[in-house]
């Protein structure tokens, strides 16, 4: 198959899921660590990394993380360079804890808040849609609905940047299809500091995801490993 017929059938298979094609990505140390270890951001990425950030949002139709990582970095997450195309921005945050203010907000792009179904507080914000959604076996939003709800919407690509928890919720659930970790030479340590992916973890051995390694190339001072789906 050449190089362009591969790509149309790509383009009709994602037409043909009932969810977004689902690129995770993450910066972490050679520990697995994503934070300080009060959870404060830092900056892991290499500059060339950072760019190469900031063309996968520019790609994606949205970019989603978790109330934990609104509620400690206050990210924009937008193209940070002049781009014609800003994708919209996901939040799951089941008791609508993003405050009023949060950068997500600037910039005009549209921002979807994936709320519990009894949230009842309102905010007013000409670019923001409050998605109610159900809730999974753990109280958690329930990522298959929130996913289709997004498609609906004419999101058909979606960058997961994190936290750890919203990782692990997609690792753990397969919902995702690209998994992108670069590693800096760095270490940060602590028993607590997140990682790339918490959550509870697996029980038993046999609950291990399985990866397979697509590509691994050196990016700046660090190494960018790119997996994808296992068995
Ligand atoms: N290095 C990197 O690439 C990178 C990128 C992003 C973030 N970070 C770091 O990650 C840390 C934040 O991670 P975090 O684990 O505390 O928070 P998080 O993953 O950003 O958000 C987790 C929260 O999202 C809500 N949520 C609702 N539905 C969910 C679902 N289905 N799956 C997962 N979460 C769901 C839950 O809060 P409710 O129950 O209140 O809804 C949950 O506690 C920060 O330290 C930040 O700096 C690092």
């Amino acid at each position: 198959m050449s190089g362009k017929e591969k790509g149309l059938s790509l383009v009709s298979k994602v037409r043909r899921m009932e969810r977004p094609y689902i690129i995770i990505n993450c910066a972490a140390s050679a520990d697995g660590k994503i934070a300080l270890p009060d959870k404060r951001q830092l900056r892991i990425s290499s500059e060339e990394d950072f760019i190469r950030v900031q063309n996968l949002r520019e790609k994606c139709d949205a970019v989603l993380v978790g109330i934990g990582t609104i509620l400690t970095d206050d990210p924009k997450l937008n193209v940070k360079y002049d781009s014609k195309r800003q994708p919209a921005k996901v939040v799951l945050d089941r008791y609508f804890k993003t405050p009023p203010n949060a950068k997500i907000f600037e910039g005009g792009s549209k921002v979807y808040i994936m709320v519990g179904p009894d949230v009842e507080r309102e905010i007013r914000k000409d670019n923001l849609e409050l998605i109610r959604c159900k809730l999974d076996e753990n109280g958690l939003i329930d990522l298959e609905f929130a996913l289709k709800e997004l498609k609906m919407r004419g999101i058909n690509s979606l960058l997961v940047e994190g936290g750890g928890t919203v990782i692990w919720n997609f690792l753990k659930k397969r919902l995702f299809d690209e998994f992108y970790v670069y590693i800096a030479p760095i270490v940060i340590g602590g028993i607590s500091t997140p990682t790339i992916a918490d959550g509870e973890g697996v029980r038993r051995e046999e609950e291990i995801i399985m990866l397979k390694i697509d590509k691994i190339e050196k990016v700046g001072e660090g190494i960018l490993i790119k997996y994808l789906p296992g068995l």
